[in-house]
């Protein structure tokens, strides 16, 4: 089993598609683990993106995340990261494949909906980042379920 981190960007919430971007991970065979709605800023949003602070969009690409609320989430199954990375679609809207989310939803990389964890050590360090209590296993949306 393996966890990773998926938020649905400013432009998701905005237009409204956080439930059928979770429908579509619950419909692959996600188990959600966390989820959360907030309000980002600069601090968080550079340290996110720590590894892109050289490219030229980079401030777009902070600016873009900070300009509103986002859906914060942990998702859990086998071979998460990939897993994930294959339903979100590749970055450039352009490129992604419909019947991916980005595929479906979105037409340019400054607005792509979505962010997933490109590795398993990303996903560690953004799930540390934006979820700073350690989640047992048993836990759903912050509250003991039982799976039966
Ligand atoms: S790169 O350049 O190869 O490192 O970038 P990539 O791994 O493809 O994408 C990393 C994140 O940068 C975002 N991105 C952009 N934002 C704005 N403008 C442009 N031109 C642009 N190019 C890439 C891209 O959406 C990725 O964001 P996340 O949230 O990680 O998916």
């Amino acid at each position: 089993m393996e966890r990773t981190f998926v938020m649905v960007k400013p432009d998701g919430v905005k237009r409204g598609v956080i439930g059928s971007i979770i429908n579509r991970f619950e419909q692959k065979g996600f188990a959600l683990m966390a989820i959360k709605l907030m309000q980002i800023d600069l601090a968080l949003a550079e340290e996110h993106y720590r590894d892109l602070r050289t490219k030229p969009f980079f401030g777009e690409l902070v600016g873009y995340l900070t300009s509103g609320s986002v859906c914060a989430m942990i998702w859990e199954g086998p071979n998460a990261v990939a897993n994930a990375r294959s339903l979100i679609g590749k970055t450039n809207p352009v490129e992604a494949a419909p019947g991916t989310i980005r595929g479906d939803y979105a037409m340019d990389v400054a607005g792509n909906i979505v962010h997933g964890s490109d590795s398993p050590e990303s996903a560690a360090r953004e799930i540390g980042l934006f979820f700073t209590q350690e989640l047992p296993i048993t836990t759903f949306m912050g509250f003991p379920y039982n799976e039966q």
